[in-house]
Parts: structure tokens; sequence; C-alpha cells
């Protein structure tokens, strides 16, 4: 089976991970399950997020900022049961690494009880110390500056960041203040390809590109964006590579059909009773 093959590989861990910089490009993948976990795997990613993305794709929230830690823990947990050679990092949700404390806090269950090798946070150099403060106590940090969906309160919503001299500066001041401060990573969202070209070039860490062009050390997009599940109009950086919601509504709606005009279930779903034991039943 293929998921035993790829689970044989050792774990790719941060530091591997940071030392793809420059190579082949790094695939990174949200998922939140362990069926879709497992899936990922098998199709050879490197690196497995589990994102506060969660929210809106799985929980039914309309934002990234109703999820909690026990939400991540949960879904964490349920990934990295599933799967061995992927790096696996989990998010700190909005508001879970306001404060150092809370950070190492809340970072020590992703790890402890959910089992990730890394987490990931939002902001440039406005959290570099929290990310000093968890990588110097040994919890490898991925940073995620430009679009960063926490913030949408603040910035006005899901909108592009870095087109103009003070927003892009912003953006390579955040991933430099993320490098000095430790992280192994960094994830540029919906910037401008130019712009992630440069910082990609001036940083010895890897860019994680999603809406980032082309030229980023990897990519990372939403699961339920690439497999038609995310039942909305998909973001202007991702690309539909199957249509899971279509089938999955097919084989249903098909199973429906069968139930109600009696062919399903047919003999060869049930199982066989020994000869004689219905006529000596009692139903006294
Ligand atoms: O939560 C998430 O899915 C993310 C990715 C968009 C990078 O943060």
């Amino acid at each position: 089976m293929a998921h035993e093959a790829a689970s044989s590989e050792a774990p790719l861990t941060a530091s591997g991970f940071r030392a793809r910089k420059g190579a082949a490009p790094l695939v990174c993948v949200t998922a939140y399950d362990a069926p879709f976990a497992r899936l990922a795997e098998e199709a050879g990613v490197d690196g497995i997020l589990v994102g506060d993305s969660l929210g809106p794709n799985v929980l039914g929230h309309t934002r990234e900022l109703h999820v909690t830690v026990d939400d991540i823990v949960h879904h964490a947990a349920a990934v990295t049961r599933a799967v061995t050679a992927p790096l696996v990092l989990g998010d700190l949700p909005f508001m879970s690494y306001a404060t150092l404390d809370d950070a190492l806090h809340n970072a020590a269950r992703l790890v402890r009880d959910g089992g990730v090798a890394a987490v990931k946070l939002e902001g440039g150099a406005e959290v570099a110390a929290i990310t000093e403060g968890l990588t110097s106590r040994g919890i490898p940090v991925m940073a995620h500056v430009g679009l960063t969906p926490q913030s949408v309160l603040a910035t006005g919503g899901y909108v592009a960041q870095g087109v103009n001299l003070e927003g892009a500066q912003r953006v390579v001041d955040g991933a430099r203040a993320q490098e000095a401060a430790g992280a192994f990573a960094v994830v540029l969202e919906a910037v401008p390809a130019r712009l992630a070209s440069v910082v990609t070039e001036r940083l010895a860490i890897p860019t994680i590109g999603i809406g980032a062009g082309p030229n980023c050390d990897g990519q990372i997009q939403v699961l339920h964006d690439l497999l038609g599940l995310a039942f909305r109009p998909p973001p202007r950086h991702a690309h539909r590579y199957a249509d899971l919601a279509g089938a999955t509504r097919d084989a249903l709606t098909q199973y429906r059909d069968e139930v109600a005009e009696g062919s399903f279930p047919s003999a060869e779903h049930g199982f066989k009773i020994r000869r004689g034991v219905i006529d000596r039943l009692s139903f006294d």
C-alpha cells in the first residue's frame, strides 16, 4: 500500500525543511483529519499544516478567528496519528500567542497533545519576540506575513498585501524580523510575485507562497480549495484539481435513489444465517 511505503520514510524535521532552501520546491498543503492527511502523505507532500482555515473549511465558521487551541489540538492529533513522513505543523490560532506565556503554553499543547513538530504564527516584527521565545525553548516556528487572516478585522479583509512601498516594506521587514528571531520558514500570503521573488532571494530560510507567485521556495494551498470542497468561490491563487463536492453529491444521490427504489442493499452486502435458526426463534 502506498501509505505504508510513505510511512517507512524518516519524518521531515523543521531543520530538514529549512535545509531544502533553494533545492526542489517544498510542497505543503493543509489537512485537518486522518484520511486526507494520509492521502497527502501518499501524494508525497513535504509539509501538512493543520491551519486555522479549519474554521471556515471544516467547522462551519465564517472566519479563522473563531478557531481555538482545542480545535487545532483535536484535529492535529488526528493528522499526526495518520502520517509519518511529512512535517506536520499546527497553527497557533487567534490570540493564542498574545503574550509569550500564552504562546509557550499553547504551543506546548500543540506539540504534546496534537503531536505536531512545529507551529505557525502570523505576523512580522510585532511578534518576533514571541518567535524568539518559542524557538529558544525548542519549538520550531514557521512565520506567516502578507495577508494574515487573523488580522482581517484590523486590515479590512482578505486583500493582497505589499502592493505599495509601505506595504511591501512591511512584508520585507516582517519576514526579516522573523528570520532573525529564529523562524525556520516563512509563509508569504497574497503578495505580488515580484516582491516574493526578492524576499526569497534575500532570506536564508525558505519562503512558502500562497498567492505569491512561482518563485518562492515552496507552495502551500488550502486542501478544500484544491479539491472543490470549499463551498465558496475559490480564491484567485487557488486551482481546483478535483471536484470532490460534485463526486460526493453524485455518490450520495445514487445511494439515496438505490435505497428508495430497493436495489440497495442486495444479497452481496448481507450475511447468511445457519439453516433452521429462523424456524427455532421465539418471539414469546
Ligand atoms: O490556515 C491556513 O490554512 C493557512 C494557510 C493559508 C497558509 O494559514
